[in-house]
């Protein structure tokens, strides 16, 4: 029996599109234009987009759905939601979430600082046309632990501030401009000249790689990371879902708008990598003393846009600010998974509970700050494989322990037995599956970035 006070104290949404435009900006994020200009460029552009799509529709969205029905039915964070439903022998699940959310954004905020870097010093035009080594002085040690620390307090302060006044009023002013600033980028980068082979490379898919195993895994990986799924994130925020909406539409929502991002990034990065000659984008490596590509939108942009003057700096400007909201909006909710579990379990205040484990991730984001390939490392194992681990995990949790009370909850907003049905069949003998081989498929890449790890 829940207290009067007890869910008013928990926090909710103000508004249906608050609760939108919150989940929206938690998909929407360094992995829709950072992670996926990288792995799309290492994975061959346009076969991986086409994998992706396909993982985002017939995996991701099934898994989406799973993640807000959990949490809009049990009204708690995840490692009570995870518990309620699957009794003790569960929890370790709840736990993974907290483990994953803690890890990713340790790293995450040092790639969110470098973007911070990048926007202020392209607005006093000091960034220098030699933007690999400029990279390798701000993307480590000193400059980019001081950024990740900015970043961090930021996150701490707006998450501290509760579900309506911090995550809902930032999501409601930043995303619109976020959306405003890509489309305006995206008009003009489709006025370059030479962007023509950037087009045909993003969007021309070479058949023969939709079978590489790498790419498939990378794809996979991508679609939960950019869904912000397999680590409760989603979860969290339904939990704070009052009104019984239709939870597959709104899936569907959150999913197209994130696709509908990566893919405009997508037209913006790409005609203006290939407009400024393709080879040195993929052979970042070299240029960055490291086996990772992890800088190439940071290495690639600035000189792309400066060539065309001062005005140059005012684009730099616009994509990197761009990059910060996008950024925000989803730290937030990785800080929000771990807090509102600290909240829920140990019944902390909700300031202390974000000062105390903003202060414990910051420090853990300190050896991704140092070294590029623990970065390269940490996104690899948090970023990729937790997530699907997490995302399988559901889906059998749900699927088969908690199939009748899910569908139940599913059913409250949406009637149409064929499109719960489809539900229920997807999460139970396609997710599965399907994971199963992706995750083993996703072990070697782990393990040869763990190498490189101790190797460099
Ligand atoms: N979806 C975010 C992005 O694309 O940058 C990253 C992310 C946020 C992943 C929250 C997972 C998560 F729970």
């Amino acid at each position: 029996m829940e207290l009067p006070g007890a869910a008013s104290e928990r926090g909710s949404w103000g508004t249906r599109l608050g609760f939108i435009l919150a989940a929206v900006g938690s998909a929407v994020g360094l992995g829709n234009m950072w992670r996926f200009s990288y792995v799309a460029a290492e994975g061959g552009g346009a076969a991986f987009v086409l994998l992706y799509l396909l993982f985002v529709t017939l995996v991701g969205i099934p898994v989406m759905t799973s993640e807000l029905i959990i949490g809009r039915m049990t009204q708690v964070s995840p490692i009570k939601a995870i518990r309620q439903l699957g009794g003790a022998s569960w929890a370790p699940l709840g736990w993974l979430f907290v483990a994953a959310g803690f890890g990713l954004l340790s790293y995450y905020s040092v790639i969110a600082g470098w973007t911070m870097r990048f926007a202020t010093d392209a607005m006093r035009g000091a960034i220098p046309q030699d933007t690999a080594t400029y990279f390798n002085q701000v993307g480590t040690n000193l400059p980019a632990i001081v950024t990740h620390v900015i970043f961090m307090a930021i996150t701490v302060f707006i998450v501290g501030r509760g579900v309506k006044k911090g995550l809902e009023r930032t999501a409601l002013i930043l995303m619109p401009m976020l959306f405003l600033l890509l489309v305006g980028l995206a008009i003009w980068s489709a006025t370059l000249s030479g962007g023509g082979p950037g087009y045909a490379y993003y969007l021309k898919p070479r058949l023969n790689e939709l079978l590489d195993t790498a790419i498939i895994t990378d794809a996979a990986g991508q679609a939960f990371f950019s869904l912000s799924l397999g680590m409760g994130a989603i979860m969290t925020y339904a939990s704070y879902l009052k009104s019984k909406r239709n939870l597959g539409r709104e899936a569907v929502t959150i999913a197209a708008t994130d696709f509908g991002v990566a893919f405009v990034a997508g037209l913006v990065v790409f005609p203006i990598i290939f407009h400024f000659g393709l080879g040195e984008a993929i052979g970042l490596g070299g240029v960055l003393n490291t086996d990772n590509t992890v800088g190439t939108l940071f290495i690639t942009i600035p000189p792309a846009l400066q060539s065309i003057g001062s005005f140059g700096n005012v684009v730099i400007a616009a994509f990197f600010v761009m990059l910060f909201f996008a950024a925000l909006t989803s730290a937030i909710s990785l800080l929000e998974v771990v807090v509102a579990s600290v909240i829920d379990n140990w019944h902390w205040p909700r300031a202390g509970a974000a000062v105390t484990f903003g202060i414990l991730i910051t420090l853990a984001g300190l050896p991704s700050a140092l070294n590029l390939n623990f970065l390269t490392f940490a996104d690899r194992l948090f970023g990729a494989f937790f997530l699907m681990l997490g995302g399988l995990l559901t889906a059998i949790l749900v699927g088969y322990r908690a199939l009748p009370e899910a569908d139940r909850e599913l059913a409250q907003g949406l009637q149409h037995p064929g499109l719960r049905r489809a539900w229920s069949t997807a999460i139970r003998y396609f997710v599965p599956p399907v994971l199963l081989v992706v995750l083993s498929f996703g072990i070697k890449p782990l393990w040869n970035a763990f190498r490189a790890l101790i190797g460099g």
